[in-house]
């Protein structure tokens, strides 16, 4: 029985958290794919007028979930940490917690840089928060170089799920 117990241990991601994975995966890998493509694009291609009018919609959409799974990984990442010494389990909560800081910011400047109200799902109005230009280009820079980094995390995320498969720990059976 002990031994069943250790070869199989508990699933550590509650089945939220696995799907609130899923979807913010599918949300960020979008709209970081997305936005730095059309920039490659005239500002007033029809594509790139289309995904800077549906990304911002889609992201704030986004915040409430964002803020669902944040709480849940506060809630529960201490009792996650406890009594590992492992410098391996360490890294991972890092850049974990990183990624969670990158993504804050990134829905916090994007909200704060629209230079225009912006219509939700055609009903909702979000207004535009900031009206000083240099204020609005240096944020909009923060929102770049946040978006910048957060692609550089995912990239070393999935870098290290890919290694760890590769290496006979299958890491991604723990977020299936
Ligand atoms: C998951 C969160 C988000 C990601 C990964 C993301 C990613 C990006 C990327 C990669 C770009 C193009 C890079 C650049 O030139 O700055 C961009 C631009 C932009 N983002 Fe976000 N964004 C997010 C959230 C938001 C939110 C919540 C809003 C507003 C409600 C927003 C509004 C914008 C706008 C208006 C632009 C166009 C900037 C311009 O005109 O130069 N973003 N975003
Ligand atoms: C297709 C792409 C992705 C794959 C295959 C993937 C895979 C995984 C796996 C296997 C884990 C579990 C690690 C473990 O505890 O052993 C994990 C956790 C995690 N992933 Fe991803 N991931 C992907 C995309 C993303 C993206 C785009 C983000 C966010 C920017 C992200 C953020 C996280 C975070 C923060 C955790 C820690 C657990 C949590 O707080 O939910 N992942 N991922």
């Amino acid at each position: 029985m002990v031994h069943l117990v250790l070869q199989s241990p508990p699933k550590p991601y509650t089945t939220t958290r696995i799907y609130l994975h899923w979807i913010s995966a599918l949300v960020i890998l979008w709209a970081t794919l997305s936005g730095f493509g059309v920039t490659l694009l005239p500002v007033n291609h029809p594509l790139r007028q289309w995904v800077e009018s549906v990304n911002p919609q889609i992201t704030s959409l986004f915040i409430p979930l964002f803020a669902w799974r944040l709480w849940l990984y506060l809630s529960t990442s201490s009792e996650q940490s406890t009594g590992t010494g492992d410098l391996q389990k360490n890294i991972a909560k890092l850049t974990h917690t990183l990624i969670y800081l990158c993504v804050s910011g990134v829905l916090l400047t994007g909200v704060v840089m629209m230079n225009h109200p912006v219509l939700l799902l055609g009903i909702m109005p979000l207004p535009q928060l900031l009206h000083s230009l240099p204020a609005l280009a240096e944020i909009q820079q923060l929102h770049h170089l946040l978006c910048t980094m957060l692609a550089a995390l995912v990239a070393l995320h999935l870098a290290a799920v890919v290694r760890h498969q590769l290496r006979g720990n299958p890491v991604l059976r723990r977020m299936l």
